[in-house]
């Protein structure tokens, strides 16, 4: 094949960084200035050339951010340098408080030059550019170790592939944090889109982010919209950027988003000031934001300052209170849990509050519904903090609509119809028929769940028609289910079934503290549920148990050990169990990764310069049962492997010993 002349290498750039401009536009700044055709006929040109001339294609083409094939896991990385958490408060006393601390660390009476910024509410991540190319995207993880997820950053449009020629000379190795967000706009169309796929819908913005992030197969992320914007870089001792500003100089000019409404603000009363502006125009926002970060702008106060654990004393988050809006009551249902507890709930007129629109609140109990004398058509306010179900806080102005409207609490159970009954001492009232239906589908929802068998695709739309499709009575005949059972059901296609099967399949395998998580016996979470695992190790030993012993495992009690007992003496549900184990669940033996040592029976050999001495990775070897011994022969299962390793690399080399990095044992471990 003949060389790409001059000419077409130069046409081949110049649309590189045409295509790279516009997407910019197109995605970043959402300001497009061609049409969809236009830019269309300009990559189908790239495409083009890159068939005529693959070895034109380098990382940096747009052609590459289509995502790349799918990957089994994320890999585990190392932040060079830790991403750190931040100190929150929520007044301006707290802030005054922090900005007092940082006079004083920084030994100074003037106010201080802070930069201040909108707090994002995505999630966070670190793109590393090495000679001026994007080699790594990660996520935060835990601040010290992240996971990889570069082809999945990389089909974020307006994520730069490749840095200027200058800024790469310059800085070899650049980090730069930001946070991937999901404009609210395109959040609410992605999920129209995925309901009318059948596919549950995202809870938030945020979740919209990480859950697009996450995906092993990144031809998934580059169909959702997400945007990234930098808020700054790893390193605070580069060579020319000696402030927070003048970083974001820097990025900007390398083609970053940044956002608007970054500002600069000098002592206490400048920087409320923004806050209140901030405040003030966020509902008008196409982003979430929960609050704003304050940063000390100069990169040698921050040094001074430092840190404690693992948040900077030189920046803290200033978060918003909880959001309170007004709407108008429209009903009130009362639900039942899977305890059976019956909770009202009332039916707003939707409103949007910080950035959700809320049309459900929750009314608590009896003694909360009189307490606000609640009638249908009130005007009330309703607060949501966080990802706290949203409440009705008051009632501001009533019609008179008479007695009629008054909501009043139900003698009997609004699913099956049966007495229910406030027991003494409780503010709750409970259906105590436990065949009631909406009890069952609310327990096959959690037995489902996340941290119970983590069926995927089981909702609570699919739970409430398994229910009244007669498919399942109790949650043990999910294991008899097969695809001809699925498939007459609305809104289930082959594929869904088939998923749906195969997530059932794997979950049979489900682990003891996610069996006894699932029952959804009352007080029994996910730490409870764990900690009996623990302590038994096997589900016989567990069902053995007299509540004397149950209730003096740290963190169990009387309480949840009397639940448990009352759990297994009941016949109904020893038949489920009995059913469940013919429908295969496994019931596996339980060790706890430190208890069994999940290295257990490995022997390890360490050699080389690592990131700290080599009795650390002997202790964290040793915790977990592996071995540790001084030289490699044909026994050694791995050679943990530092910089400038000599002989026994070479060793372990010639008998084919695994090699591994620090990451890698951390990822073992
Ligand atoms: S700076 C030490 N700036 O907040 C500086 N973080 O607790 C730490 N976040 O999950 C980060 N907007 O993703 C910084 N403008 C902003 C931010 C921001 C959102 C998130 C960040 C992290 C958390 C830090």
């Amino acid at each position: 094949m003949a060389a790409p002349d001059k000419k077409t290498r130069s046409e081949y750039d110049k649309l590189k960084a045409e295509i790279e401009l516009h997407n910019r536009r197109y995605h970043g700044e959402d300001s497009p200035s061609i049409t969809d055709a236009e830019f269309d006929r300009l990559f189908a040109r790239l495409i083009d050339i890159e068939k005529g001339f693959p070895e034109l294609v380098t990382p940096d083409s747009p052609s590459q951010r289509v995502g790349a094939t799918p990957s089994k896991k994320f890999e585990p990385v190392q932040h060079r340098i830790p991403m750190l958490s931040l100190q929150k408060v929520t007044t301006v006393e707290e802030f005054a408080e922090f900005d007092r601390r940082v006079k004083s660390g920084l030994e100074v009476e003037d106010d201080v030059e802070y930069v201040v910024e909108p707090k994002l509410d995505g999630l966070a991540v670190e793109l590393v550019y090495e000679n001026g190319l994007l080699v790594l995207g990660s996520t935060r993880g835990d601040g010290a170790t992240g996971e990889t997820i570069t082809p999945n950053l990389k089909t974020i449009r307006n994520i730069p592939l490749k840095l200027s020629s200058k800024t790469a000379r310059k800085y070899p190795l650049l980090e730069v944090r930001g946070e991937v967000i999901m404009r609210v706009s395109a959040f609410e169309k992605l999920n129209q889109r995925l309901e009318a796929e059948g596919i549950a819908p995202l809870a938030n913005p945020r979740n919209g982010a990480a859950g697009s992030l996450r995906q092993k197969d990144s031809t998934v992320t580059a169909g959702r919209p997400l945007m990234f914007f930098a808020y700054g870089i790893s390193d605070s001792s580069l060579d020319g950027v000696g402030s927070q500003s003048e970083a974001m100089k820097l990025l900007e000019t390398e083609h970053f988003a940044i956002n608007e409404h970054i500002t600069t603000a000098v002592g206490v009363e400048a920087v409320e000031r923004e806050f209140l502006r901030l405040a003030q125009i966020r509902p008008d926002l196409d982003y979430e934001i929960d609050g704003m970060v304050v940063k000390v702008d100069r990169f040698a106060d921050q040094q001074v300052l430092g840190q404690i654990s693992r948040a900077p004393r030189w920046a803290v988050a200033w978060k918003f209170a909880a959001e309170l809006a007004e709407t108008t009551i429209e009903g009130v249902e009362f639900s039942v849990g899977r305890t059976g507890a019956v909770t009202p709930v009332a039916k707003l007129k939707p409103v949007r509050v910080s950035g959700v629109t809320v049309s459900n609140a929750s009314l608590h109990n009896e003694d909360e519904l009189n307490r606000l004398d609640i009638h249908t058509g009130d005007r009330v306010v309703v607060r949501r903090a966080g990802d706290v179900i949203p409440e009705v806080v008051e009632v501001i102005d009533r019609k008179k609509y008479g007695k009629l409207s008054r909501i009043l609490f139900p003698n009997t159970c609004p699913s099956c119809g049966q007495p229910i009954a406030r027991p003494e001492g409780e503010a709750a009232h409970r259906c105590i028929n436990v065949a009631c239906p909406a009890q069952v589908e609310a327990g096959l929802f959690h037995f489902a769940s996340k941290g119970g068998f983590d069926i995927d695709g089981l909702g609570d739309k699919l739970a409430r028609q398994l229910i009244d499709n007669k498919l399942v009575s109790d949650p043990a005949d999910l294991f008899f289910l097969s695809k001809d059972d699925l498939l007459p059901l609305d809104l289930m296609a082959e594929k869904r079934a088939h998923n749906l099967i195969e997530a059932i399949d794997r979950s049979r395998k489900a682990d003891l503290p996610r069996i006894v998580y699932a029952l959804g016996i009352i007080g029994v979470g996910e730490t409870a549920a764990r900690l009996l695992a623990e302590h038994f190790g096997r589900w016989q030993a567990l069902v053995a148990a007299s509540i004397e012993e149950m209730e003096n495992i740290a963190g169990v009690g009387p309480v949840i050990a009397r639940n448990i007992a009352e759990f297994l003496a009941n016949d109904g549900n020893r038949k489920m169990l009995d059913k469940m184990r013919k429908g295969g669940v496994l019931f596996p033996d339980y060790k706890s990764a430190a208890a069994s040592g999940g290295l257990s029976g490995k022997t390890f050999v360490i050699t080389g310069t690592l990131s700290k001495p080599r009795n650390h990775f002997k202790n964290l070897i040793l915790e977990r049962g592996g071995k540790v011994t001084g030289s490699v022969s044909k026994a050694t299962d791995y050679l943990l492997c530092g910089a400038d390793a000599g002989s026994k690399r070479a060793k372990a080399d010639k008998l084919g010993v695994e090699i591994i990095s620090e990451e890698e044992l951390q990822a073992l471990l």
